[in-house]
C-alpha cells in the first residue's frame, strides 16, 4: 500500500468545521464517536487532551484525539477516523505514525504506555494497531476490546 505523507494539525477555530464534515463509512458508526461528539468531550477534558485533524497537504481526511489519563498515567488515543471516501489509502497507518510520534513528546506528562479500546469486529484497525506492535491487555467492555504499547 502507497505511504502518505500526511500531518496532524490541531482543531481550531480555522478547521472544525471541515471536521464536523468528515463523514465515516455505512455501518462505522458503531466503531467510533463521529469528530462533532467526540469534539464535544474534548470541551470536557480541554485540560488534558488535544484533538487533531489529519492531512493529506492542506485537505483534512481525518481526525484522532490524544487525551492523557492522569491516574494510570497514560496517553489514550481515541475516535480514531479516516473519511469514509479516503480510506484504505495508507492514510491511517501514517496518522496512528503521526499520533505515536506526538505522544512521545509528552505534551502533557510522563508515560510511554499508550492504550486505546477498539470493537472486536473491527478487523482492519485492530489489525493496524497490532501491526504497530499494540497487544491486547485483556481488558474488555462489552464488545470493545483494550490494546496497549509501551513506547520505546
Ligand atoms: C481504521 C481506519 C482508521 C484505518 O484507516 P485507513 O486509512 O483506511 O487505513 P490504511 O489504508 O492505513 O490501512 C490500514 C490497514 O487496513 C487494511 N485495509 C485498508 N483498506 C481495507 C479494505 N477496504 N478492506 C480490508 N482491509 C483494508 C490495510 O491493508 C491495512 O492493513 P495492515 O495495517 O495490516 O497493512 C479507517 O478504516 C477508519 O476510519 N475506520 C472507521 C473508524 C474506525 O473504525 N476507527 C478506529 C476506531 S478503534
Amino acid at each position: 500500500m502507497e505511504e502518505r505523507m500526511i500531518t496532524l494539525r490541531k482543531i481550531s477555530e480555522e478547521n472544525f468545521i471541515d471536521a464536523f464534515n468528515l463523514k465515516l463509512a455505512q455501518g462505522q458508526e458503531s466503531f467510533v464517536s463521529h469528530p462533532v461528539r467526540s469534539l464535544a468531550q474534548a470541551y470536557v477534558y480541554r485540560n488534558q487532551c488535544q484533538p487533531f485533524g489529519i492531512y493529506d497537504g492542506d485537505t483534512m481526511v481525518g481526525y484522532v484525539m490524544v487525551i492523557y489519563d492522569y491516574d494510570v498515567p497514560e496517553y489514550d488515543i481515541w475516535h480514531m477516523m479516516i473519511d469514509g471516501s479516503k480510506q484504505g489509502r495508507g492514510y491511517g497507518s501514517a496518522a496512528l505514525d503521526e499520533v505515536l510520534a506526538y505522544i512521545r513528546t509528552k505534551p502533557f506528562g510522563p508515560s510511554d504506555r499508550v492504550t486505546l479500546t477498539c470493537n472486536t469486529e473491527n478487523t482492519r484497525a485492530l489489525g493496524l494497531y497490532k501491526r504497530r506492535g499494540f497487544t491486547e491487555t485483556g481488558a474488555a467492555d462489552e464488545d470493545e476490546i483494550e490494546l496497549s504499547l509501551t513506547l520505546q
